[in-house]
């Protein structure tokens, strides 16, 4: 029995796509757990398995130790916020958590306690259909906290919001970890939660490709040589030929290399006989790491940066 989320080795296609393939990871209790990849990555497929809307083709997700829908009252265990878009456009947002008060047995107050909660308590007597897509987020997050659950699983909550909105919900999500609870978001905006979270489950193509604290991703492994050299394919495979290195080419042409610091970089080329006209290191700079081990699906921070 555990307290947080377990994932192992879950498997979902569809049609030709598999959408996840082999996912296994772990959430933990008192954290923030970052879920993150690029557009398309299975972020959402995995979260849907998850909360019991699509069935795997194998493997499992478990939550406080139990399927989904093994769960007697999922609302008081588990909160989630995957889709801001699915509300009844006429009914007030106090309204649409009146509903699921009276359906799953809370008092009518708690709906007015979690539009506090969530920075709504002045828009509570107005229509949805009226709310911005960061209003409509906050009232996805009202919802998921209506049960006052030890677990949080939450979808791209940052969509929509403005930059003030993030640092609320930044503050909000480490509350609730700091109290204990299991938080659980997704994102494919790594700037957005690297101030936010503890832990990070990265994934791409349906694979997991890290996962651990974020201080450790932001250690060694997350040094970056960034090359320019007129004789990029050559460097590519003298480079690619050493073990442990991992070697991609950015949208600007740059070689972007994992596993080796500037000296070997430029020693690798000096041995090769490789002219090169730029480099440089960058360490701890998730944003970079990010891209490399999602296949460059993900553009870097810095694609203005002119070499010599
Ligand atoms: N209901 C569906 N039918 C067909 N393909 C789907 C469906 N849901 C997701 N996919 C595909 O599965 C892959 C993963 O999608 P998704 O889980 O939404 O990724 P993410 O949330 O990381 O952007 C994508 O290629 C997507 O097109
Ligand atoms: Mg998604």
């Amino acid at each position: 029995m555990t307290a947080g989320i377990e994932v192992c080795g879950l498997s979902k296609s569809f049609g030709p796509v598999r959408a996840v393939d082999d996912l296994t990871f772990h959430v933990e209790p008192g954290a923030v757990t970052g879920f993150l990849g690029p557009n398309g990555a299975g972020k959402t497929t995995t979260l849907r398995m998850l909360l019991g809307l699509i069935r795997p083709d194998a493997g499992s997700a478990t939550i406080a130790g139990a399927a989904y829908r093994d769960i007697a009252r999922p609302l008081t265990v588990v909160g989630a916020a995957l889709d801001a878009s699915g509300f009844h456009p006429a009914r007030t947002g106090r309204t649409h958590l009146r509903v699921y008060c009276t359906v799953s047995g809370f008092a009518p107050q708690r709906a007015d306690e979690v539009l506090e909660l969530v920075g709504l308590a002045s828009a509570g007597e107005r229509r949805i259909g009226g709310y911005s897509l960061g209003m409509r987020q906050r009232l996805a997050l009202a919802v998921a906290l209506l049960g006052d659950p030890r677990i949080l699983v939450l979808d791209e909550p940052a969509n929509g919001l403005d930059p003030e909105g993030i640092v609320w919900m930044r503050r909000l999500l480490r509350g609730l970890a700091s109290q204990g609870r299991t938080v659980l978001v997704s994102s494919h905006v790594l700037t957005e939660m690297q101030q936010l979270v503890d832990h990070v489950v990265i994934i791409d193509k349906g694979r997991l490709r890290f996962q651990g604290p974020v201080a450790e991703l932001a250690g060694s492994q997350a040094t970056v040589v960034e090359v320019r050299t007129g004789q990029s394919e050559q460097l590519y495979a003298a480079l690619a030929a050493r073990d442990g290195v991992d070697v991609e080419f950015d949208s600007a042409g740059r070689l972007l290399v994992s596993g080796l610091d500037a000296a070997a970089v430029g020693r690798t080329a000096f041995a090769a006989g490789i002219e090169l006209h730029w480099l440089s290191e960058r360490t701890g700079d998730l944003e970079r790491l990010f891209f490399t081990m999602t296949s460059g699906a993900h553009r870097g921070g810095n694609a203005s940066e002119v070499g010599v």
